[in-house]
């Protein structure tokens, strides 16, 4: 029985005037070099986050969480170094950093990320109840206060100040309202709302996207962001149901990389966005049926999947959306036959989109050294010299029993034989 929420509005940020970014289209926030590292195993050197990074500026995402830079002096020095580095000069990306609520974590973070040309604080407290009671050991009125004074500081270094309640989606939202309206009031340019263990559905979450807009005094004024990890499979279908809401900002990881079961996958919410671009548009009242709802680049999507897998080492599953393996793969007789006499029979987009092209998948027997190599290099491997001869001569001999070798042939030549040895 609610009545209708206008349109969400969508005031031009400095950063939007200055990289001619239309702001109108749902912001990404890359998170892949900060939670999506904190999935076990995952961990990259500073120069690899460098490289990853480049590429994210490549792809075209708005924000990019370069990490956490109290957790460690290497990644300090590498948020330092994103920052200082990364993006060209006439479309640089946000460079964020994370902090608790703290006010040494949030000096720290500043020093990593001020010699950004877009810097951003990222910070935040959990709201839950069981967050509170058993790890803050904080009352509400505690971290209502710790609210005030932390987002404060931090508005004291840098303009651009984001606040995330941790576990909102399990908090009291009348008590999460109050929370979002006391970060707003010390200055949070952003408010982000993370279903930190992955609990919410899509009906609960674009509720409470609608429950935020009525109720945080200040909301229109700031942009409205969601996190989301994807222990029950849902946090891309949360976040389309946040966009449908008034959602503007999503946070997401390449490959959905990420804390246990990882984060919202970045290329499946831009597919979505792209793929039904008509269905959104319309139903966030947009007049261009056709207008793209995203900065991001698809061209780069799968050049992108390739380097964050190899460099962290979390293989992307076959049947992973957009970028595994078989997501372009037609196996069965009657889908073969379909696709062979017209290809939207079976396709609902073009694997070029993503920048997969279609002669990317074969070498063959008869491909030299040269050739060898630039496809290595666009699959993001970087080899030595002795890694190449050696992945060669394997090369050459897998080409000898198959008649084409696939990119997954290629990929596992190199982690499983090469690089393991
Ligand atoms: O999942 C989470 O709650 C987070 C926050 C720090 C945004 O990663
Ligand atoms: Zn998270």
């Amino acid at each position: 029985d609610e009545p209708p929420l206008p349109p969400p509005i969508w005031k031009p940020t400095k950063h939007d005037l200055v990289t001619g970014r239309d702001p109108t289209r749902v912001k990404f926030f890359d998170t892949t070099l900060r939670d999506g590292e904190q999935s076990p195993g995952a961990t990259l050197t500073g120069e690899e986050k460098l490289v990853i990074a480049r590429q994210l500026a490549k792809l075209g995402v708005d924000i990019i969480e370069a990490g956490f830079p109290v957790a460690s002096n290497g990644d300090f020095e590498a948020v330092r170094n994103i920052a200082r580095t990364v993006g060209t000069r006439e479309n640089p990306p946000i460079i964020c950093g994370l902090a608790r609520a703290v006010e040494s974590d949030i000096a720290r973070c500043w020093e990593a990320v001020k010699d950004a040309a877009f810097a951003r604080i990222h910070t935040f407290i959990a709201t839950s109840d069981i967050h509170m009671e058993h790890k803050l050991k904080k009352s509400r009125s505690q971290v209502l206060e710790t609210v005030t004074r932390t987002v404060q500081y931090a508005k004291s270094l840098c303009e651009d100040i984001e606040f995330s309640a941790e576990d909102a989606t399990r908090s009291d939202p009348e008590f999460l309202y109050e929370v979002f309206s006391r970060a707003i009031e010390a200055g949070a340019t952003t408010i982000n709302v993370p279903d930190t263990v992955g609990y919410t559905t899509p009906a609960e979450f674009g509720s409470l996207m609608r429950g935020i807009r009525r109720n945080v005094r200040g909301i229109e004024n700031v942009c409205l962001s969601v996190h989301g990890h994807d222990d029950l499979g849902l946090a891309v279908s949360n976040f389309l149901s946040a966009i449908e809401n008034g959602a503007q900002q999503v946070e997401c990881t390449v490959n959905g990389i990420g804390e246990r079961a990882g984060n919202a996958s970045l290329e499946e919410i831009v597919m979505a966005l792209y793929v039904r671009r008509q269905y959104y548009n319309n139903k966030l009242g947009r007049p261009d049926p056709n207008a793209l709802l995203t900065c991001v680049d698809t061209q780069e999507i799968w050049k992108t999947s390739k380097l964050v897998s190899n460099l962290t080492g979390m293989i992307v599953q076959p049947n992973k959306a957009i970028v595994g393996s078989n997501a372009f793969a037609h196996e069965s007789g009657i889908h073969q036959d379909g696709i062979l006499k017209n290809r939207l029979t079976y396709e609902i987009m073009d694997a070029r989109l993503i920048g997969m092209q279609e002669n990317q998948l074969v070498l063959g027997k008869h491909s030299g050294r040269h050739a060898f190599r630039k496809r290595l290099g666009e699959l993001g491997f970087d080899l030595t010299e002795d890694e190449l001869n050696r992945a060669f001569v394997r090369f050459k001999e897998l080409a000898d029993k198959k008649k084409e070798v696939t990119l997954w042939d290629l990929e596992s030549i190199v982690n499983d034989e090469v690089r393991l040895q």
